[in-house]
């Protein structure tokens, strides 16, 4: 068992309006009960749905994290939000250098970059990392996921650990149903973890895995030694299953 406080994180993509975002709260609430939880945990809304989202959680064990950042504080970046406007909306933290938008041209500098610029601006990161199915049957999985972690921790100080996860994410395991097994989702996790140490306290990193995370297989990959809980895409939309993966942190 290890010491770190699990965290289990949705991400609801482009889904939800601010509406629907409320009533998934209030439900999720109602779930989760008042009662202390073992673990943390996060909804990360659209950018459109922050403001009701936090809203909807203030007062409850739920944290909201935005899905992405810009690395500026303002200007000419038409469609991009900074820290200070998620910040504002009540919102806690956000997720960056998702595989979605690195695939959508997301750089590794630019990744860097907005850590720098959450962790500025008072928000919590959960950064993303992890290797298409091409990388991981051509061997490159390790060196893979080396450089996006030192890539995006580079500038981030040691102090900074509590409000730093980093959810490993194999994109081959997101939206397919293919979860990773827990013996490859520990190994990779065991790796980003000692990766990152090269930086930070990596015994004090939480270190996520997502990618199909379902209420039947989320026991199972929290359980081992090097994951901290997870990031769920598909089953968080739904505050059952979401509720149901949060008990079995
Ligand atoms: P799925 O759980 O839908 O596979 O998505 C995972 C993910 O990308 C979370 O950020």
């Amino acid at each position: 068992m290890s010491e770190r406080r699990p965290l289990v994180a949705g991400n609801w993509k482009m889904n939800k309006t601010g509406v629907e975002a409320r009533e998934t709260v209030a439900r999720l609430r109602a779930l989760l009960g008042d009662g202390e939880l073992p673990v943390d945990v996060a909804v990360c809304p659209p950018a459109t749905a922050l403001e009701a989202t936090a809203r909807a959680a203030s007062g409850s064990h739920i944290r909201v994290y935005a899905q992405a950042v810009h690395e500026k504080a303002s200007g000419a970046h038409t469609g991009e939000i900074s820290a200070a406007m998620i910040a504002a909306t009540g919102a806690d933290g956000t997720l960056i250098g998702h595989s979605e938008r690195r695939a959508a041209g997301e750089t590794d500098d630019q990744v860097a970059a907005r850590v720098r610029a959450a962790l500025d601006g008072g928000l919590s990161v959960i950064l993303c990392c992890g290797e298409s199915l091409e990388q991981r049957e051509a061997g490159e999985t390790e060196e893979w996921l080396a450089g996006q972690v030192r890539a995006g921790l580079a500038d981030v100080a040691a102090d900074e650990v509590g409000r730093l996860a980093i959810a490993y994410e194999p994109i081959w395991a997101i939206g397919t149903g293919r979860t990773a097994t827990p013996e490859i989702a520990q190994e990779a996790c065991a790796h980003v973890r000692s990766v990152a140490a090269g930086t930070l306290d990596g015994a004090a990193l939480r270190v996520l895995y997502g990618g199909s995370v379902t209420p039947d297989t989320a026991g199972e990959l929290m359980s081992q030694p090097d994951i901290d809980g997870a990031l769920v895409g598909g089953a968080s939309l739904d505050p059952e299953a979401f509720a149901a993966i949060v008990r079995g942190a």
